[in-house]
């Protein structure tokens, strides 16, 4: 699964049916849930309750995984939590993950949610899963430095929700500035959501700011496909200079684990790709402030400072993912 296999209409049905998992939320929460809306839920619970849900992980995760469990488990499916992978299972004797999935499909699995340490191994996973001659789902969860599509699902529907829900416009007739900043070169959510923007987002109706240091820039891939979809571009290294241009801000933080040798000036990212006081002072009033989470405070990108602030939104970012999560199983798995 990538991004690049979605399109308006595939995402804006499914950001209604993320809606509308809220409603589900809320009854499992024992909130008075009536009429069609109960008749909806109590169906797909029915449904679920044949299907299984595996979820395989070779990297650390806290967000992805936890919320991925409580997805499959709110929408009464069956979960098979696989210990983490490169620690606890055959992995660590050397097994390929086209044994593991093989071997899975076996198990009766109808979807493997995976998040991988090396890039394409989601692909290989896919391979491995339709070679099987069953029908079960590979869910990306994170695919080493190459993509992220789920994360960038989550994102786009925040952005989407504070068009709707706060500032009251439609996203589409409106122009979107969209600031990237920190590791542009290794973070698979940056990629992910720049593709993504782009099958949603008209291109005359968006421009990206990239900013980082000149080590950690954005990948040629992305660049030149921005490029041929004639999506406006530009490169800074420091925040200060666009901060005052910019409708939607996308921190991250550095991936230590993919840097691979390269040095890092830990000082200029903190000093130049990071929320800092002066950068506050320049934001537009109504401007959304994301992090796809972890954030590292050994270089405070989002210093808990500006928690508080109302542009602020990656708790809530967060949040989203679980609602966006059950709307996509469910769509994968029932339709
Ligand atoms: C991201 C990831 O794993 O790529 N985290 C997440 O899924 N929310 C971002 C990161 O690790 O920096």
């Amino acid at each position: 699964m990538e991004v690049q296999q979605f399109n308006r209409e595939i995402l804006n049905d499914l950001f209604a049916e993320a809606d509308r998992m809220q409603i589900m939320c809320e009854y499992l929460d024992d909130n008075h849930v009536s009429g069609e809306d109960k008749k909806w839920c109590e169906g797909i619970w029915k449904k679920m309750a044949e299907k299984r849900i595996a979820l395989l992980f070779y990297e650390p995760s806290t967000r992805t995984w936890s919320s991925f469990f409580v997805a499959a488990e709110n929408l009464g499916a069956r979960v098979m939590a696989i210990p983490p992978a490169r620690q606890f299972s055959s992995v660590v004797k050397g097994e390929t993950v086209k044994d593991t999935i093989a071997m899975f499909c076996g198990y009766g699995v109808d979807a493997i949610v995976m998040r991988t340490d090396k890039e394409g191994m989601a692909r290989e996973a896919d391979e491995a899963a339709r070679a099987s001659g069953r029908t079960v789902s590979i869910i990306n969860a994170g695919d080493g430095a190459g993509q992220h599509p789920t994360q960038a699902l989550l994102d786009l529907y925040t952005i989407k929700r504070f068009y709707d829900n706060e500032l009251k416009k439609n996203i589409h007739s409106e122009r979107i500035n969209i600031a990237f900043v920190g590791d542009l070169a290794n973070g698979r959510t940056v990629r992910s959501l720049a593709y993504l923007l782009n099958k949603y987002q008209d291109s005359e109706k968006l421009e990206f700011f990239f900013v980082s240091p000149s080590v950690l820039k954005m990948r040629d891939d992305i660049k030149e496909y921005l490029k041929k979809k004639k999506v406006k571009f530009t490169e800074y290294e420091k925040l200060i200079d666009v901060a005052n241009k910019i409708d939607v801000f996308y921190m991250t933080r550095v991936q230590k684990e993919r840097l691979g040798g390269i040095q890092v000036d830990y000082d200029f990212i903190r000093n130049n790709c990071s929320i800092t006081k002066e950068v506050v002072k320049k934001l537009k009033k109504d401007v959304i402030v994301m992090h796809p989470l972890p954030r590292d405070p050994a270089f405070g990108e989002i210093p808990e400072w500006f928690d508080n602030d109302p542009r602020a939104k990656y708790i809530q970012q967060a949040e989203n993912g679980l609602y966006v999560r059950m709307a996509l199983l469910k769509k994968v798995l029932l339709g």
